[in-house]
């Protein structure tokens, strides 16, 4: 888990980010939030935005504030300009964690943030002393071929709805499959 410090660094970045593409962000939304550092920076930073943050333990609802939302059978009525998904869909199955994707999708005016520890990261990247190891793995390639149906990959765990007005230069994004 990242420090609330880490996160806020994070947060500020990803938000600066959506200034410079013109994006604006009038609504945030946390899925599997836990501590919900993201959602608390957004509540007292930006006190405009309307936040909402969800997570499926009743625990850390009660704790933390949020709405209890199981993503892999929920999806917002209306759409929010950035969504942060971190570190969530590694306790889902393969069939669930494709729904909460596509959950995902229908969430996302904008930008998604996205971070899941894949089969290399848990080889080769992160502490396995002190990361939670009873969880799916799957390949980095079967997360990007489920998220390539609705977003387009940027980089730094940002993904752009393909219904966003963004415009990228060419090489602010990673490359697409799509010919030119
Ligand atoms: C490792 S914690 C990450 C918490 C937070 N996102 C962070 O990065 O600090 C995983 C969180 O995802 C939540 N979660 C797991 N499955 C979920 C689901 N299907 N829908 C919503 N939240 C879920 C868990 O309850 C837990 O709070």
């Amino acid at each position: 888990m990242h420090s609330r410090k880490k996160i806020e660094s994070l947060a500020r970045a990803v938000h600066g980010l959506c200034a410079w593409w013109d994006l604006p962000v009038k609504s945030v939304l946390e899925v599997g939030a836990g501590v919900g550092y993201w959602s608390d920076w957004y509540r007292r930073t930006h006190k405009k935005v309307r936040v909402v943050s969800v997570d499926v333990s009743e625990h850390a609802c009660k704790k933390y504030g949020h709405q209890l939302r199981d993503i892999s059978r929920w999806s917002p009525r209306t759409k929010f300009d950035l969504v942060i998904c971190q570190s969530v869909l590694q306790y889902l199955g393969d069939q669930d964690a494709r729904r909460a994707i596509a959950n995902l999708a229908r969430s996302t005016k904008n930008l998604l943030y996205f971070e899941v520890p894949t089969k290399q990261d848990l080889r080769l990247t992160v502490d396995r002393t002190v990361t939670d190891l009873e969880i799916y793995s799957r390949d980095g390639a079967w997360y990007q071929s489920e998220l390539k149906k609705k977003f387009r990959q940027i980089g730094a765990g940002l993904w752009v709805a393909k219904t966003s007005s963004i415009v990228l230069y060419e090489l602010e994004a990673a490359r697409s499959n799509r010919k030119t």
